[in-house]
């Protein structure tokens, strides 16, 4: 059985040159500040996410997954181009609805990769690298066909109309006040202004259906990219779902994404193609703790959102596709940054022509061998060449050069999470070995351990000399004439910026 399963995937491997195999379909499910504690198949006891434990129970489930940022938009430009968001230049922090910035269109997104061997493409949900003048870095311009969403954050505009559960009831806390409403793209235009936040999912569901259905007509390889706003603050969820979670808004939140996704699966079974398509899941950094009980939880893993910690950057993830990958668990060492390379390898589609730090883990997914990532390097929400990375996991080993709390990961009874836990220089590096203390809490600090410093202080050396800081599009700064608004001349702005369109 295992022999014919590999021979299948060696197969896959070289689709172009196998007589009669198509290309597989892929579809990227991306949740937002999800913690390593939140799903049910990661061990969260209340969480209701029967989909994705589905994808889970059938698929391979990694356990040491990173993301290469704590924060969104420097994570998301990693997962779209296979590169640190230090080479792309998505840093510090995060984009705003008036940036003047967004990812380079010189970088080479997944879309694009695979537009190169026909595939269709479309993005559904939160984008989050940048709008520009006249649409400039919207998702259309970075090889997507077809888009549905929302550009950035659900709190990045006035959110206190938005209702929670019971629905007549006022979400918890504030938003961002004096910038326009959040607005609903379709393509480059905007559909809603401001979005239809209660029937977003639904909307965001029916278009993925569409969307596929179309691509299988059409007889066309499709990608599938849904980032979804849940479950980033505000935490709230459409009619179907508000209230239905024993976790309160969170698990609403959580619930009506594990819903959309199994909309997605329906259709890929309605329409014959789940065997042929490559589900990948994760989520863009660890849970936003400073909402104490309405934010996500990291599980055993320490701090959260905004922090080096791994609760900042270690997150669930799940690889699906029957009849290829075995279901199981893996403990293999695997990154949002090999995604790109993996999807080109199994598409027969070249690489970019840069700089990738992505590296392909199909011995992963198809139990073919060790995975090809021995380090990740964690840097802070504020890169810098003069601090350089704060953190190196090198095999079971992580260093932490410099540690610093974060308001993001605020209110836990953890002091080293805390926005009081200022920056602090280790020399020599705190130390853990995360298979015997994933939670870091036992510093390694005999000389036994020297060897495994300077090894992991040579892997440092080796990769910063390779990191070429690309040009900071969010020190760009913010232009509130480029905040997208559904009347461009209208005045007086924001508060004109208003089209009651319905979806
Ligand atoms: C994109 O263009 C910028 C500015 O010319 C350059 O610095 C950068 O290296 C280019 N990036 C890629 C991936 O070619
Ligand atoms: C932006 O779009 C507007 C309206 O379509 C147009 O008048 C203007 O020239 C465009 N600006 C640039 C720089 O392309
Ligand atoms: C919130 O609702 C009130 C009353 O319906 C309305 O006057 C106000 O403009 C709304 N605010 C926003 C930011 O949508
Ligand atoms: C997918 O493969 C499974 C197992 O071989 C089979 O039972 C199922 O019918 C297939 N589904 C489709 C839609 O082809």
């Amino acid at each position: 059985m295992m022999d014919l399963m590999r021979i299948i995937a060696l197969c896959a491997l070289i689709a172009a040159h196998c007589v009669g195999a198509s290309p597989p379909n892929f579809v990227l499910l991306f949740a937002d500040d999800l913690g390593y504690g939140d799903l049910g198949c990661f061990g969260h006891p209340c969480s209701l996410t029967p989909n994705l434990d589905r994808l889970a129970a059938n698929g391979l489930r990694f356990t040491d997954f990173y993301v290469t940022s704590p924060v969104c938009s420097p994570s998301r430009a990693a997962l779209l181009t296979g590169r640190y968001q230090t080479r792309s230049g998505i840093y510090p922090g995060v984009l705003y609805p008036g940036s003047r910035g967004g990812l380079p269109l010189n970088e080479t997104t997944i879309a694009e990769v695979l537009k190169t061997q026909g595939y269709s493409t479309a993005i559904v949900g939160k984008w989050h690298l940048g709008v520009g003048l006249n649409g400039t870095y919207l998702p259309t311009r970075h090889g997507f066909d077809s888009y549905l969403g929302i550009p950035y954050s659900h709190d990045q505009g006035p959110c206190q109309n938005l209702s929670c559960f019971p629905p007549d009831v006022k979400c918890f806390g504030l938003c961002d006040q004096g910038v326009v409403t959040v607005p609903l793209l379709f393509n480059e235009i905007i559909k809603q202004q401001p979005a239809d936040f209660l029937q977003l999912e639904k909307a965001y569901g029916e278009f993925a259906s569409q969307f596929i259905s179309d691509s299988v007509k059409d007889n066309r390889p499709f990608f599938l990219y849904y980032p979804s706003h849940h479950t980033h603050y505000p935490q709230y969820a459409g009619a179907d779902y508000a209230g239905k979670s024993p976790r309160g808004p969170f698990g609403d939140a959580l619930m009506e994404f594990d819903g959309t996704v199994g909309k997605i699966l329906q259709t890929l079974e309605e329409t014959g193609v789940i065997n042929n398509t490559l589900i990948f899941f994760t989520g863009d950094s660890g849970p936003e703790l400073m909402r104490k009980s309405r934010g996500g939880n990291a599980g055993l893993m320490k701090c959260g959102k905004g922090t080096t910690y791994e609760g900042g950057m270690r997150e669930p993830a799940i690889a699906h596709w029957p009849g290829f990958i075995k279901p199981g668990v893996t403990r293999a060492l695997a990154s949002s940054l090999d995604i790109l390379p993996t999807f080109a390898k199994l598409a027969g589609a070249p690489l970019p022509e840069v700089q990738l730090d992505g590296v392909e883990m199909t011995d992963i997914l198809f139990n073919l061998g060790p995975s090809k990532r021995q380090t990740m390097f964690y840097y802070p929400t504020d890169p810098s060449v003069k601090y350089g990375v704060f953190a190196v996991r090198w095999e079971n080993f992580k260093a932490h050069y410099y540690t610093r709390g974060a308001a993001h990961s605020e209110s836990t009874p953890d002091n080293s999470c805390s926005l009081l836990a200022f920056l602090k220089y280790h020399d020599p590096p705190l130390l853990f070995n995360l298979e015997t203390d994933p939670s870091e809490n036992y510093n390694l600090d005999g000389d036994q351990w020297d060897a495994v410093r300077k090894q992991i202080q040579a892997v440092k050396q080796q990769f910063e000399a390779s990191m070429v800081f690309g040009e900071s599009q969010i020190s760009k700064g913010i232009d509130s004439l480029l905040e997208p608004c559904c009347i461009p001349n209208c005045r007086p702005k924001p508060e004109c910026c208003r089209c009651n369109s319905a979806l």
